[in-house]
């Protein structure tokens, strides 16, 4: 696939088929998206690369803790986006479009619950790479290279007829991961991408988001 035209047809894809993805395909597009950039070549990114039964366990436990109303305690909290901004405007606007596209109203709880539980349960994807950092590491520097990574991630894999996710739900339970994958308390879990061959008949996965003209975002000095 051309670069400009993956750039162009990544979008957040938020239902799987349940098909699982070979390990070494996963090897593949990790080992072409560590290509990505990062300061002083410090590659401060690390991978849980989680499927099958453990996943399944992950995603279970999370919905447990959601339906019981537990506080999520992520590694990296993203904080809130403030109100009254263009950023929240954009961010209702995306609820918009997926609801609309869902069919789920305003009203319709259960429709809404079960759309938050997806993303807990990583979208049904048969994988998921969760990235992570070293606790040793400041946080702020290494999430640019993180974020390099996690785009990278989400291009390589288009190459192999697989759409990804970028999502935090995920990984708001932090202590169902660490027990059930594993993963030491000393490792940061960043960001997640839910990976998987889209199931294109479903109707979220037909949403094309918006972006903001160039005009809205940019100042050009000198040119
Ligand atoms: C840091 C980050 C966190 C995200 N978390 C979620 C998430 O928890 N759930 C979700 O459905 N999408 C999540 N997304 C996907 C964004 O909603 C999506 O990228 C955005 O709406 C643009 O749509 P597109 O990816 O289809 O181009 C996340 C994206 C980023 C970059």
């Amino acid at each position: 696939m051309e670069l400009i035209e993956a750039i162009e047809k990544r979008m957040s894809v938020r239902s799987y088929k349940p098909e699982p993805v070979p390990r070494e395909v996963l090897e593949q597009v990790l080992t072409i998206a560590s290509r990505a950039p990062s300061s002083v070549n410090s590659q401060p990114w690390e991978f849980a690369v989680i499927g099958g039964e453990v996943l399944e366990k992950i995603g279970r436990a999370n919905i447990e803790k959601l339906r019981a109303g537990e506080m999520p305690k992520p590694d990296y909290d993203a904080g809130e986006t403030p109100r009254q901004t263009v950023y929240h405007r954009r961010r209702v606007d995306l609820a918009k479009q997926i609801f609309n596209l869902m069919d789920i109203t305003r009203e319709d709880r259960a429709k809404r619950q079960d759309w938050v539980e997806r993303g807990f349960r990583f979208f049904d994807a048969p994988a998921v790479i969760i990235i992570m950092m070293d606790e040793m590491l400041p946080l702020a520097s290494p999430l640019l290279d993180l974020g390099s990574v996690m785009q990278t991630i989400c291009l390589a894999a288009m190459e192999f007829g697989l759409g990804t996710c970028i999502e935090d739900q995920g990984i708001q339970y932090t202590d169902v991961i660490r027990e059930y994958a594993g993963i030491p308390e000393s490792k940061r879990m960043i960001i997640a991408i839910a990976i998987g061959y889209p199931d294109w008949d479903f109707s979220a996965n037909r949403l094309a988001s918006e972006r903001a003209p160039l005009a809205e975002t940019t100042s050009w000095y000198g040119l």
